[in-house]
């Protein structure tokens, strides 16, 4: 571990810079317009520091570049495939690897070979497509996560845990054949990137084990997970980032992976079993239809290599303290303001209760939205919205569901960003919320009717 003072700044350099383009506060307020008051319409280079997600937008390493050189491009038996499946091996403890294209493309091919047709999949907080998968393999999404994530104000070291006696009480319900399967997301994205303690996830395994159901994890965020039970938890101070993923796995069947986060890559997937060698029979019948040759999933050799690469070095203590805590300087930074956050921050991102913001603002208008909109014209940041706008319909009385999670997500990219552009961002974020009073709520004049957050059109209401 390092001392007080080397811990003060990033712990690596930069080799290679990519230049901002700045627009004027004029031609921001002409381009968001333009977008539809919708920042997923912008063009990346009217984008000033890029906060829409931390997904495929890692700095790779010299270390993965060289990699990349190195691909093994056979359409069978690549050398990339074999050193990813090593690592997977060293890593997780699992005997069975096949790569995909990204995150969901892991989901479409496990998920449908799991699921029967009426069942539930229990989850701390399912992600978006996640639940979308789910569904379209037949299944019902169910999310566990406690209480306290609700709670935005007040600390809880582990806001992405299980209620596992609300878990084990519906298993109870509605009978264990019923249950396809459980799934833990650590972090846990959509509470705020929220992680999961191991005494939860052990007790998820009892449960799981008690009625014969399955136990997966859904990996985006590992490292970043077991760096806060590192910090957090009693009893894994003194054990390293590698041992806590090792014993976590432990807990479970499977995991599909999105290794755009944490395996530090612009894309890639993984499925990994740990040793049902009839299932991963079955995953790799359905992954060559859908996403390519058992050995390369959609990838090429040179992703596969910084794939392998980026799982390695995730697990590097120096790299996951910077990390965490730069999330939390622009949490703290925030928070010392006045302005309303998930508290504590998460391993990925600042999340701003956009209720408690804008309280004059009706759930209806959007108001996580308005500051997203009110950040882009500010300072050329581009967050997400992740509340109303995403929450969609209820798909039977198409009323709108209004989430009692309502945030705007300040998505922090790994290794991109330096502690200057969080001050930006704070500095920002506080002057929009100084003027927030003379703010108004948005409507939409473009409803798309799946997914409508991507593509809607909106404009303010006068
Ligand atoms: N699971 C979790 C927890 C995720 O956060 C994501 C993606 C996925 C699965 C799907 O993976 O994008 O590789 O297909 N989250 C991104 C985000 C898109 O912005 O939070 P994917």
């Amino acid at each position: 571990m390092l001392d007080d003072l080397t811990r003060m700044a990033e712990p690596y350099r930069i080799k290679m810079v990519e230049p901002l383009k700045i627009l004027t506060r004029e031609e921001r307020i002409r381009k968001i317009k333009e977008a539809g008051y919708n920042p997923f319409m912008l063009k990346s280079e009217d984008v000033y520091i890029d906060l829409l997600t931390d997904s495929g937008t890692s700095a790779m390493s010299d270390y993965q570049w060289a990699g990349m050189m190195l691909g093994d491009e056979a359409y069978a038996g690549s050398r990339n495939y074999i050193h990813l499946c090593d690592v997977v091996k060293d890593v997780f403890g699992y005997n069975f690897t096949v790569p995909t294209h990204q995150g969901r493309g892991a989901e479409k091919v496990l998920f449908p070979l799991l699921i029967k047709k009426g069942q539930y999949v229990l989850g701390n907080m399912h992600f978006d497509t996640t639940k979308a998968h789910i569904e379209l393999a037949g299944g019902i999404a169910k999310n566990f996560v406690i209480k306290e994530a609700e709670d935005t104000e007040n600390y809880h070291p582990f806001k992405g845990n299980f209620d596992v006696e609300r878990m084990e009480a519906f298993i109870k319900e509605v009978g264990p054949e019923n249950v396809a399967f459980i799934l833990a997301t650590v972090t846990c994205n959509s509470a705020g990137g929220q992680p999961v303690s191991m005494e939860n996830i052990k007790e998820v395994k009892r449960i799981a084990d008690k009625y014969g159901i399955k136990l997966f994890i859904d990996a985006a965020r590992f490292a970043e997970n077991a760096y806060f039970i590192k910090e957090r938890e009693k009893g894994y101070e003194n054990k390293t980032v590698k041992e806590i993923v090792r014993e976590m796995f432990s807990y479970a069947e499977g995991f599909t992976m999105s290794a755009k986060k944490d395996a530090l890559v612009n894309i890639g997937g993984l499925i990994a079993l740990k040793d049902d060698e009839e299932l991963y029979k079955k995953v790799q019948q359905m992954v060559v239809p859908m996403e390519g040759f058992v050995t390369y999933g959609g990838l090429a050799g040179r992703d596969m290599e910084a794939m392998a690469r980026g799982l390695e070095e995730v697990l590097d203590e120096n790299y996951l303290y910077w990390r965490i805590n730069q999330i939390k300087y622009l949490g703290d930074k925030l928070r010392a303001s006045g302005i309303p956050i998930q508290y504590p921050t998460g391993g990925h991102a600042v999340f701003i209760d956009g209720k408690k913001f804008l309280p004059h603002i009706p759930q209806n208008q959007y108001p996580s939205q308005v500051i997203c909109v009110e950040l882009y014209i500010e300072a050329g940041i581009r967050a997400v919205e992740v509340g109303t706008l995403l929450a969609g319909r209820d798909p039977i009385t198409k009323e709108e569901i209004l989430p009692a999670l309502d945030f705007v997500r300040l998505t922090i990219p790994r290794r991109v960003y330096t502690n200057s552009h969080m001050d930006v961002i704070a500095e920002a974020v506080k002057r929009v919320y100084s003027r927030r009073e003379s703010l108004k709520g948005l409507r939409l004049v473009y409803e798309p009717p799946v997914l409508r957050h991507f593509l809607a059109r909106l404009e303010p209401v006068e």
